[in-house]
């Protein structure tokens, strides 16, 4: 076989036969296929699009190109749940305590933030001494002993799809459905879970601007892992503003704590209401939506899910004390309100300019190398649809350096518009895709 020939036979229209893309996966890897072939397929593969056939066959390549991660050592039905990333979304933090404290098993693989978004290994990293550096034995551990663990992504996981996704990232080549799909869907099979439950965000601040990429996106992952033999489920929700109300590390965990007190902003707990309910459904533990409901607001309300999260961070080495004591966590030295410039109804906030006003306070990371301060960020006053007076705060911004807290001022202001009239009112969860 010869990668030129693959190449095309893309190029020209073809289909991909398993074999083929195989081989293509196989040498990649191993370094034998030069970048300059795999961008070219890369690019055929952009313009010419892929079948099912193909979609499947590179995913199931990709996630046994490393580490398949053996679960069996837990007991239960194992439930993952993904986000395909947004702004302010704490979701695991307080989603897993939740789920776990009703009795689904949570062993979960993270990611740490890059660029606008953020990731839920550095929000953890507020709880002092948490650390994600798990053996897979300790990592197995944990989740018989109290429902939950979370550990990084290892280089092992799924190698084949971070080569390439690096590659597609500097070729032009990452936003096609087919690619994404087999990306996101490749480590979750190598993960190891039985179920997985899919939260696609669509908006300004999402990866899929619109509504209807993210439910084409949400039903190839869908399609992929019922092919691959896994119950997967998608939700799509709404990522035209932040999620809740804190955006940045310590903030979000705080406010993922209040979620766990039954005092959480109302988008937030929908969310881990619906993705909960999906989680305990796929496991096994409910049989209908209403009755998953009744046992998520009852681990809420009886304060077992708060005890989970305070189990789960002493598990893994940090301060169990500051779940219960909050004001613990990392605070910054200047709160700034940024006032509203006039009267008002908020018509839109653009998500992801937010993610950058966090970025630009030191909450985020630019390059892979970047330190975080933990404690920075903004806490929104107002959301859209709301009314505002002039003077009145929209949000306050936590910042370490008046310099950095006057930049994201200005870019705070320019993300937010203010009219007349309250804008239409969307639904934030857009559908449940099985
Ligand atoms: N996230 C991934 O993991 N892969 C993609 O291709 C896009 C987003």
């Amino acid at each position: 076989m010869r990668m030129y020939d693959i190449i095309l036979k893309k190029r020209n229209g073809g289909e991909l036969t398993g074999e083929e893309i195989d081989f293509f996966v196989e040498g990649y890897t191993k370094g034998e296929i030069p970048d300059y072939q795999a961008s070219a397929l890369m690019m055929a593969v952009y313009f010419r699009k892929m079948t099912e056939g193909e979609t499947l066959a590179l995913t199931m390549a990709m996630a046994h190109s490393g580490d398949m991660l053996d679960l069996s050592g837990i007991r239960g039905v194992k439930v993952d749940k993904h986000s395909t990333g947004g702004v302010g979304d704490k979701t695991s933090i307080a989603l897993a305590p939740m789920v776990a404290a009703c009795g689904i098993p949570v062993a979960k693989m993270s990611g740490r933030g890059l660029g606008h978004t953020g990731g839920t290994i550095d929000k953890l990293e507020s709880f002092p001494g948490f650390s994600t550096g798990l053996s897979k034995s300790q990592f197995i551990e944990n989740v018989n002993r109290i429902g939950i663990a979370i550990m990084g992504q290892t280089a092992d996981l799924a190698p084949a799809d971070k080569k390439l996704y690096a590659l597609r990232d500097v070729t032009a080549t990452v936003d096609n459905m087919s690619l994404i799909a087999s990306s996101i869907m490749s480590k979750k099979l190598a993960a190891g879970a039985d179920a997985i439950v899919l939260d696609v965000k669509t908006g300004s601040g999402a990866f899929m601007k619109a509504e209807d990429d993210a439910r084409a996106l949400a039903e190839e992952m869908v399609k992929i892992g019922k092919n691959a033999g896994r119950r997967t489920i998608a939700v799509i929700s709404d990522m035209d503003q932040p999620l809740g109300f804190a955006v940045g590390n310590a903030l979000e965990v705080r406010e993922a704590i209040d979620t766990l007190n039954g005092r959480g902003p109302e988008d937030f707990t929908k969310l881990c209401m619906t993705l909960g309910s999906q989680m305990l459904l796929a496991g096994g533990r409910a049989g209908s939506v209403e009755e998953a409901e009744g046992l998520l607001k009852e681990a809420v309300k009886d304060g077992s899910a708060l005890s989970r999260l305070a189990d789960f961070v002493e598990a893994q080495g940090g301060d169990s004390s500051v779940v219960y004591h909050p004001e613990k966590l990392p605070r910054a030295s200047v709160v700034l309100p940024v006032a509203a410039p006039v009267s008002g109804f908020v018509s839109r906030i653009a998500c992801d300019e937010v993610g950058v006003c966090s970025l630009i306070l030191g909450g985020g990371r630019e390059t892979k190398e970047s330190v975080i301060d933990l404690s920075v960020g903004l806490v929104l006053q107002k959301k859209t649809g709301d009314y505002v007076r002039a003077g009145e705060p929209l949000a306050f911004l936590h910042a370490n350096d008046e310099g950095k807290a006057r930049e994201a001022e200005k870019r705070f202001l320019a993300a937010c518009s203010i009219a007349d009239a309250a804008p239409e009112k969307t639904p934030f969860i857009k559908a449940v895709i099985s």
